[in-house]
């Protein structure tokens, strides 16, 4: 049996006036995590949701929030989204002063912890803290905003950090985020990556979990 990639659509694409039942659509339909994209005005150039709102969408998720900060400053407000209910918690190694220290924070409290990379970010900065990481998120776009375009240096990026954390003996969950379709998934997927995070080609689609369920075969047909 081939490997398994796991589906983590972005309700950044959903109906913000009806988030929870987007949160139920994708989940009843196969989804492995919802992706929860919080953004700050500074960090990235758009600003979307805080706390208060992944409070609300724990109530009604049944399988784990995965939480994306993309904001300034992570050292000082990931225990917000912690106590809100993040079960995995990715914070950008750009946007943190101690990196190493808010990974200890985030499975102090019994969540799972990830590391974004921007795509102006070499890899290979991980290698120091990789074994403490339960998953990597490869930036696939510049982030802030969905509906962009794939990036193709990507695929490269996911080779060499497959590699990195084979010559580390470690087996973090590689993720890919932006530009992820039928067409892309099967590129990162070959490479590396087994979940991938898809915002429009899901929910801007019309009907969202045949469109999610479409990618992930698309990506598990390469393996
Ligand atoms: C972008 C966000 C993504 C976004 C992806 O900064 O991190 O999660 O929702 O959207 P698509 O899949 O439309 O590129
Ligand atoms: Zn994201």
């Amino acid at each position: 049996m081939s490997e398994r990639v796991r589906m983590a659509p972005s309700i950044l694409s959903a109906d913000f006036t009806d988030l929870g039942e987007a949160v139920r659509l994708i989940q009843d339909g196969g989804a492995d995590f919802v992706h929860v994209d919080v953004m700050d005005g500074h960090f990235v150039p758009n600003l979307t949701i805080g706390p208060p709102v992944v409070k609300a969408l724990k109530k009604v998720a049944t399988v784990p929030l995965d939480v994306h900060l993309m904001i300034e400053n992570a050292d000082a407000t990931v225990e917000w989204y912690l106590d809100a209910g993040a079960d995995w918690l990715t914070v950008h190694a750009e946007a943190c002063d101690h990196l190493h220290r808010v990974i200890r924070t985030i499975r102090g409290a019994g969540a799972s912890a990830g590391v974004s990379l921007n795509p102006g970010t070499p890899v290979e900065v991980l290698r120091d803290i990789i074994g403490e990481l339960d998953m990597v998120l490869v930036m696939s776009v510049n982030p802030g905003f969905g509906g962009q375009s794939f990036i193709s240096r990507t695929v490269d990026r996911v080779s060499r950090l497959a590699r990195l954390c084979a010559d580390e003996g470690v087996t973090p969950l590689i993720q890919v985020d932006g530009g992820i379709d039928t067409s892309t998934a099967p590129l990162v997927a070959a490479a590396g990556a087994r979940c991938l995070v898809a915002g429009s080609a899901v929910f801007c689609q019309e009907d969202p979990v045949s469109a999610m369920n479409a990618i992930r075969e698309a990506a598990e047909s390469v393996l």
